[in-house]
């Protein structure tokens, strides 16, 4: 069994928050287990929470006509969302729920081990782009300790300003030249430990 699967069975017994008394189900994320990008939503809606997998409602039908606009498919990347249960009537995430979760995503960033990041929406946003506006960041990249970080806004506000939709459509369209430069980015090597030179042996 993978660690990305322990884990999920891990986030399914989690009980810290209030809100995991309301929940149908838990919706840790799903997706390719080594994905080169990883999305990162808010939190499960009601789709969501009744089958515990992400972005399976509307706002899910728009993102995989994002990634079919460049030639992916949901099983070739990693979807999660910032907190793993959903909040009564889609009210937004509270900075306790995030805090609380904030182990379950850094471990699955950690396994998944993406080249990209692509933030969806405000909260995902804050935890990679602290301090910044949506509306200035999205579109934008950034790259940290190996890993690109990319902002988007969150499929869903197409869905509730139409005038957001060429937005995101334009900003999906930087992935791909964006891989292509993670791929060509080289992790630094570490630098071997220096042997003692053969001069330095010979005083002993
Ligand atoms: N919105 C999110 O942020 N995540 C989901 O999984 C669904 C809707």
């Amino acid at each position: 069994m993978s660690a990305l699967t322990d884990l999920n069975k891990d986030i399914a017994l989690c009980r810290v928050c209030e809100i995991a008394k309301a929940r149908t189900n838990t919706v840790p994320g799903e997706g390719a287990e080594n994905a080169e990008i990883m999305f990162i939503g808010e939190a499960p809606g009601w789709h969501e929470d009744q089958q515990g997998r992400p972005f399976v409602g509307p706002a899910g039908q728009f993102l995989d006509e994002l990634l079919a606009s460049i030639n992916l498919k949901r099983p070739q990347v990693y979807i999660a969302n910032v907190i793993k249960c959903r909040p009564p009537g889609n009210r937004d995430p509270l900075p306790i729920e995030i805090s609380n979760c904030q182990h379950w995503l850094d471990r699955q960033i950690e396994l998944v081990s993406p080249k990209i990041i692509v933030t969806l929406g405000r909260y995902s946003m804050a935890k990679f782009f602290p301090g910044k506006t949506i509306s200035k960041v999205h579109g934008t990249s950034q790259t940290q300790n190996g890993i690109i970080y990319f902002a988007m806004y969150h499929p869903a506000a197409a869905l509730h300003q139409g005038n957001l939709r060429q937005t995101i459509m334009q900003d999906m369209l930087k992935l791909p030249p964006l891989l292509a430069q993670a791929k060509t980015v080289k992790i630094k090597e570490p630098e071997p430990k220096s042997e003692p030179s053969t001069q330095q042996l010979s005083l002993f």
